[in-house]
């Protein structure tokens, strides 16, 4: 299919049907039609983005590269750092090891505030060769800010403010009074963020090609994958559009229960990709709607779970607990890399046919019985099969994933593109925190406080 991908929910007791998917068919075709319709009036920007030509920003990057940086330490949090650490950790030679290179430069993510692990990074940083990328849509985020704020001070400190602009690329909203206005007046490097691509669903934009291309990742590959999910997103037929397909069968499996979705991958560099799939999913999907005066409330909880690992720790309450689990599986076909247990002579008769086994046909193995154990016990499972990691697979796989999100979106009939649900926490904080203007959030977050 044109998403280069095979995914399938199968199951017993509680699989869908094929008579299951026909009953939703009308209701996907019309959300398929809510979003042709948003996108035609300009917003769904995300979908745009396969589209787009990547050749600036190559160059840009292959110039910067060229200037003698070698590590660069991406500042930003959930939309604006997800997506490109979990491209970075997949498809980056070796992600921890080794000095960067002019060819690519070797990547830090920074998202959390804790003093730590932030002093931990900042510390071992030779900033006279560090070039920091500042991602935030809004231009205002706490942690990033007060991050890019250290970073900027402790540059200026090194090598002087004239220089320390070289250090520090921006990518932001086309304007706010916050990093715009910032790398503005000090003259940095810019990017926008498109003002109608959402936060989580940014990654295929500057947010995430910018430092993905600094890091010698093939941006050109990703969006190539991206493009071919999207013109299976595009088919206005149900029988051959597979997005409306899974679309349907995962709202089947909701209306029955099923109100979790673990994504276990069965390569560890794919793990980091179930944390982009987990913000996507929980931010745009997790609403409360009025419903007549009575709020109803609607999502699934991701989950994320790492073959073989969680079987050793998960997947009992995976096959026994309650069946309220969707398991998405995520199988690489070739790791591109031999592994074999060592024929040496020694090893007892129990364990005697592991001997000349392939580490990733072990892998295999573990995924296929643990499949099949939920499978007999009547749980969903659905499988996308990646040929290898590589850049075409994850761009189909995520513009894969954003569309559906949109479709269930139009299904749960919220609005899949806000998140009303952490703005009071922020203003709290922002008022705990001192900001003019936030002295009532400050006195009912003491006031929760003292409760
Ligand atoms: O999806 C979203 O909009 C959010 O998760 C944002 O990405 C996140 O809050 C970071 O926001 P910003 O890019 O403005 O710093």
């Amino acid at each position: 299919d044109a998403t280069g991908l095979k995914p399938s929910v199968v199951g017993d007791a509680r699989g869908v049907s094929d008579l299951d998917r026909s009953r939703l068919r009308p209701r996907l075709l019309k959300a398929h039609q809510a979003i042709r319709t948003a996108h035609e009036r300009g917003e769904l920007g995300f979908i745009d983005c396969p589209q787009k030509d990547p050749e600036s920003i190559l160059s840009w990057a292959a110039k910067k590269r060229a200037e003698g940086f070698r590590e660069q330490v991406v500042i930003g949090i959930g939309g604006s750092s997800l997506g490109s650490r979990a491209l970075y950790e997949a498809l980056a030679e070796d992600p921890h090891a080794g000095e960067g290179s002019a060819d690519g430069l070797r990547t830090h993510f920074t998202e959390n505030i804790d003093p730590v692990g932030v002093a931990r990074l900042f510390d071992r940083l030779d900033l006279s060769k560090t070039l920091f990328i500042v991602v935030t849509k809004s231009g205002s985020t706490v942690e990033t800010m007060s991050k890019f704020w250290l970073a900027f001070d402790r540059v200026c400190s090194e090598l002087g403010e004239d220089k320390a602009r070289a250090h520090f690329v921006a990518i932001t909203g086309p304007k706010n009074d916050g990093l715009r206005a910032l790398a503005d007046h000090y003259g940095f490097d810019s990017f926008e963020v498109p003002t109608n691509v959402g936060g989580r669903f940014s990654v295929l934009t500057p947010v995430g090609l910018v430092p993905l291309a600094l890091a010698g990742i093939d941006i050109r590959g990703l969006l190539a994958g991206a493009k071919r999910a999207r013109e299976c997103a595009a088919l206005p037929d149900f029988e051959h559009n597979t997005l409306l397909q899974i679309t349907a069968d995962i709202f089947t499996l909701y209306e029955r229960g099923v109100d979790q979705i673990v994504m276990m991958s069965y390569s560890d560099q794919l793990l980091p990709i179930a944390d982009w799939f987990r913000q996507l999913w929980a931010e745009s999907l997790g609403k409360a709607k009025d419903r007549g005066g009575n709020s109803v409330h609607v999502g699934m909880t991701p989950i994320k779970a790492l073959g073989v690992i969680d079987q050793h720790s998960q997947v009992q309450l995976y096959m026994e607990g309650p069946n309220d689990k969707l398991m998405v599986f995520l199988e690489v076909a070739s790791f591109g890399r031999e592994l074999k247990v060592p024929t040496r002579p020694g090893l007892p008769a129990s364990l005697a046919h592991l001997a000349g086994l392939d580490f990733g046909d072990i892998l295999d193995a573990e995924l296929q019985g643990t499949r099949r154990a939920l499978q007999e016990a009547g749980r969903p499972t659905s499988t996308w099969r990646f040929d290898g990691v590589q850049a075409d697979d994850l761009g189909s796989f995520i513009f894969a994933w954003e569309f559906i999100t949109a479709l269930m979106g139009e299904l749960f009939d919220i609005d899949a593109f806000d998140q009303p649900g952490v703005e009071l926490g922020k203003k709290l904080a922002h008022g705990l925190l001192g900001r003019e203007g936030f002295e009532q959030w400050a006195k009912l977050a003491q006031s929760n406080a003292d409760a």
